[in-house]
C-alpha cells in the first residue's frame, strides 16, 4: 500500500536528533533533583516522548493525557476536551507537559490551566515544534524545539487522519 498524498521531508531525522538531545539537556539541567512527572499529550508526542525520556538518565515519571483538539482532518475545534484523564495525584508535583506542536495554542492554554487547578507545584512545557505564525492564545514554551512554517506537518508522531505517524522524519504533505 502506498500515501495518496506524498510526504516530502522538512526535518530529517538526523535534526530531529540534534534537537532532542538539546532539549533533553536543558531538563536535565533544571530537573534533576526534582521528581519529574512527565506528562505526554496523546496521540501525538509519543514518539518524542520515547527519545527524550531515552536521553534522560535521573529518576522521572510518565504519564500520558489524551485531550480532544482536532477531531479529523486539519482543524482546530474551538473547544478541549479531556479524552483520558489523569490517575495520578498531582499536587506538589513538578509537571513537564511534552507536546509535539503548539499551532493556535488552544490545546496547551486549556491543559496548562487544567494542570494548575490540580496543585501543582509547577507546570512547564517543552514542545518539539511551535508554528508560531498560527498562535490565537498565548502560550510559553519553556522547552523549545524548533519553529515550524504554516504547513500542516506529519510525521515523527505527527498525523493526518491518523496516518503518517509512523514515518522517521517530519514531513509535509505534497498536493
Ligand atoms: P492547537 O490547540 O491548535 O495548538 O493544536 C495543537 C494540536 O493540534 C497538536 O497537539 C497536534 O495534535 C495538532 N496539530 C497542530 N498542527 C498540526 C500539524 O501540522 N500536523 C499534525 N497535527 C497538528
Ligand atoms: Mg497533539
Amino acid at each position: 500500500m502506498s500515501y495518496p498524498t506524498k510526504p516530502r521531508v522538512l526535518i530529517p531525522r538526523a535534526e530531529i536528533d540534534d534537537v532532542v538531545t538539546r532539549l533533553a539537556a536543558e531538563i536535565s539541567r533544571d530537573y534533576r533533583d526534582k521528581n519529574l512527572l512527565m506528562l505526554g499529550i496523546l496521540k501525538g508526542a509519543f514518539v518524542f516522548m520515547a527519545d527524550l525520556v531515552r536521553r534522560l538518565d535521573f529518576p522521572l515519571e510518565v504519564e500520558f493525557i489524551r485531550l480532544s483538539s482536532y477531531s479529523s482532518g486539519q482543524q482546530t475545534q474551538g473547544s478541549v476536551k479531556v479524552v483520558q484523564g489523569l490517575r495520578r495525584n498531582l499536587k506538589g508535583r513538578h509537571v513537564l507537559i511534552v507536546e509535539d506542536i503548539v499551532d493556535t495554542g488552544i490545546t496547551l492554554s486549556f491543559l496548562i490551566d487544567y494542570l494548575k487547578k490540580k496543585k501543582a507545584s509547577s507546570v512547564r512545557l517543552c514542545a518539539l515544534t511551535d508554528k508560531v505564525s498560527r498562535r490565537r492564545v498565548p502560550v510559553e514554551i519553556d522547552y523549545k524545539g524548533l519553529t515550524v512554517p504554516d504547513k500542516f506537518l506529519v510525521g515523527y508522531g505527527l498525523d493526518f487522519n491518523e496516518q503518517y505517524r509512523n514515518l522517521p522524519d517530519i514531513c509535509v504533505l505534497e498536493d
